[in-house]
């Protein structure tokens, strides 16, 4: 396993559609396995991979549990799809690709979503809360879509300045190595 780097705002890769999994295949299961490596380096609960630079539909989360209700969870997921969505919740959200940046976002309180594991099994899931949050957030950057896109263009415009300067290390190439 080897942590790899992750790729700033303002790659262009972040803001790419990650394309199907076709097949799973060692080079799959490295990949998460990195991607767990380099999400716990940098203290995340989750990481799509284009967040590593690679446009395969794959995502990584490790929530921990909040209530008995919500128990910790921790998968790999290949090409996760949201089937459902419901309610809202209001919550401070951050993003790996983003450092340091923290901000409300709105978004369904539950979701369902279909995926497979690893070893190509049909997995379903339902989720509320933080997790259903982790969760949406993931499978939005496999969209190519960011939690900036997810907030007013007020807000947005609030950042504008932290923003410009992580857009403009991560158009340079700049990525972010966690210790
Ligand atoms: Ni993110």
């Amino acid at each position: 396993m080897a942590r790899r780097p992750i790729r700033l705002y303002g790659d262009p890769v972040l803001q790419a559609r990650a394309r199907d999994l076709v097949e799973i295949t060692e080079e799959t299961r490295r990949l998460a396995a990195d991607m767990f490596e380099t999400m716990e380096a940098a203290r995340g609960v989750g990481l799509a991979a284009n967040q590593v630079g690679s446009l395969e539909r794959l995502l990584v989360v490790d929530v921990p549990g909040e209530t008995e209700d919500a128990p910790h969870f921790r998968a790999a997921l290949v090409n996760p799809e949201v089937l459902a969505t419901s309610g809202e919740q209001l919550g401070e959200e951050g993003c790996l690709s983003f450092p340091g940046l923290y901000f409300e976002v709105k978004r369904p309180n539950l979701v369902k979503i279909s995926a497979q594991d690893l070893d190509g099994n049909e997995v379903d899931i339902e989720a509320e809360g933080y997790l259903a949050r982790a969760l949406q957030h993931e499978v939005d950057h496999l969209n190519g879509v960011l939690y900036i896109d997810r907030i007013s263009p007020i807000k947005r415009g609030l950042l504008r300045a932290k923003l410009g300067d992580i857009r403009k290390k991560g158009a340079a190439g700049e990525m972010r190595v966690d210790e």
